[in-house]
């Protein structure tokens, strides 16, 4: 089905050439759109919605659980990185998926034994990295016998007692039938003051578990996070094309993971067809996403010989890559995403533009080329989320943002050495750099939302499908570039909202219903 932007790429194909955001701007047409009204819905690969176009990269400096939580309760998604081991990419999965656990039933409440001692309770918990402190207490037949909290384990001076003596016993507890449903749970702890809820069967085995902190946070702003139809989390995470593959996804599904992302810098290759074919068979249901490309050609690949659920697109754009610098090689990040998208426009399958956005009108432009999804790092590279500490640099608040393929991250990891099918002598292809501290991922999003609405209003599309019927570009000269930035003026910095100033760090994480990390420990007890 042909688009009005396809006869303008056309020529520009012709005459091989190519664009990248700042060298275009979309025409602007009739519009009836309210703002409030237009759907911001995308995905990110055949059966991954999102509720907002948006995805955090699966970058180490960027998307740990944190972030992943931050983007799908943003209603995007995140993408865990994956420099580090299989076994702590699973944990990260699981910690996303744990995060708004409305009703823990199934799978059921992790138990433990009334006859085991304190000491093997936190053995178990350090070894399987179990995200929370708190342990229903069953008898020999399975039965409810008590839980044992954090605060137990602190008070249990002597670690060698066993669990029901130290435990708080059914007989002090509140319990209810697992017919209970979630509204009648969250008024009933909030009538008794309790922070947990067990489900008890008519045997009086365990069917479930409620835990208050939980369904704070489901209730909040439920409506726009990105959930799986268990009502968790939905979150990715990258995987690489080595022997291990099959076994490092069964590890992330073993946590539910939603989409995995074949993540390399070259995805038109038989190592990365071959990964894609070898998980999408061994799990026919899991999707899939592959990449990165940048022409049509590889882009048909990877779905129809790789049977890809989402292509990534973008070689060479992003702000800490140097990958084009180097090699030579990549294509201008407008072009590319429009020919990867037409080559795979009639499959379902959609594409992912990763890299090179640096302003809010990127993010619609990559939208407009045909994408359903923006992949981001550097946008998001600056806030509390990411993994790393905030540093100080010439009296700037920063953040450290460094390339996947930087010397640094390249001698760290083995996998971003895989990424650009390097061996112990390497060739970077990305830099190290820093980038201003921005508070919150949530103002970055919120702001974001906001320019992409006003587009999509000057556009006259209610929706990302209905700007990629109606996008149409018209490219523009330096000095069409120059008018469009504001100029001949001495711009003022910008005023800060006094909402923003009022705020301490601490209090605008607790408005998004984050806690420190420091307090990380306490969010599923
Ligand atoms: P932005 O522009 O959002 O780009 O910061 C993020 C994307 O850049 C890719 N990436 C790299 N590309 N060398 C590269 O050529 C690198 O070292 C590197 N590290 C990340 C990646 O696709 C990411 O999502």
């Amino acid at each position: 089905m042909e688009r009005r932007k396809d006869a303008f790429f056309a020529e520009m194909e012709r005459q091989r050439d190519a664009v990248t955001f700042d060298e275009v701007l979309l025409k602007t047409g009739y519009s009836t759109i309210e703002l409030p009204k237009i759907s911001l819905v995308g995905r990110f690969s055949r059966n991954c919605p999102l509720k907002r176009p948006f995805v955090s990269a699966a970058m180490d400096t960027v998307t740990g659980y944190r972030m992943a939580i931050a983007m799908a309760r943003l209603g995007g998604i995140g993408v865990i990185h994956r420099n580090m081991s299989p076994k702590k990419q699973a944990w990260h999965v699981a910690r996303v998926k744990n995060h708004l656990n409305v009703r823990i039933a199934d799978p059921p409440p992790v138990c433990v034994r009334d006859t085991a001692t304190v000491e093997e309770v936190l053995n178990e918990r350090r070894r399987k990295r179990y995200p929370f402190e708190s342990f229903l207490v069953v008898d020999e037949n399975g039965k409810l016998v008590g839980v044992i909290t954090g605060q137990d384990f602190d008070f249990c001076v002597d670690k060698t007692r066993q669990v029901r003596t130290a435990m708080t016993p059914r007989s002090d507890l509140e319990v209810a039938s697992p017919e209970i449903s979630d509204d009648e749970a969250f008024e009933a702890m909030v009538r008794m003051k309790k922070k947990r809820l067990p489900l008890e069967n008519e045997d009086g085995t365990v069917a479930g578990l409620f835990v208050f902190s939980d369904l704070v946070r489901a209730r909040s702003g439920t409506n726009m996070h990105n959930t799986d139809e268990r009502g968790n989390l939905r979150v990715a995470a990258a995987i690489g094309v080595g022997d291990g593959v099959l076994e490092h996804v069964e590890l992330l599904l073993n946590e539910r993971v939603d989409v995995v992302v074949v993540d390399t810098a070259h995805g038109d290759s038989e190592r990365v067809l071959k990964a894609v074919r070898r998980v999408k068979m061994e799990f026919p249901m899991l999707d899939v996403v592959a990449g990165n490309v940048s022409e049509g050609d590889s882009a048909r690949r990877l779905i129809e010989d790789g049977r890809a659920d989402g292509v990534k697109v973008g070689q060479g754009p992003g702000s800490i890559c140097s990958t084009r610098t180097v090699t030579g090689t990549g294509c201008p990040q407008m072009t590319a995403i429009h020919q990867c998208e037409l080559a795979v426009r009639d499959s379902g399958v959609p594409v992912c533009a990763d890299g090179g956005i640096s302003t809010p009108a990127h993010v619609t432009l990559a939208l407009a080329a045909g994408a359903e999804s923006v992949m981001m790092g550097r946008m998001f590279a600056g806030t509390k989320e990411t993994p790393g500490e905030t540093l100080f640099r010439q009296g700037q608040r920063v953040k450290v943002y460094r390339g996947m393929g930087s010397r640094s991250a390249m001698r760290d990891s083995r996998a971003s050495r895989e990424r650009y099918s390097q061996s112990d002598k390497f060739a970077p292809e990305g830099v190290e750099a820093v980038v201003p501290y921005q508070g919150s991922v949530s103002e970055v999003v919120g702001n974001l939302e906001g320019w992409l609405r006003s587009s999509l209003g000057y556009v006259g599309a209610s929706s990302i499908p209905e700007l990629h019927e109606k996008a149409d570009f018209r490219r523009i000269s330096s000095e069409g570039r120059k008018e469009s930035d504001p100029h001949d003026v001495t711009v003022t910095p910008e005023a800060v909202s006094s909402a923003a100033m009022d705020l301490s760090d601490d209090e605008a994480f607790d408005d998004e219903g984050f806690l420190d990390e420091n307090d990380a420990a306490d969010w599923y007890q």
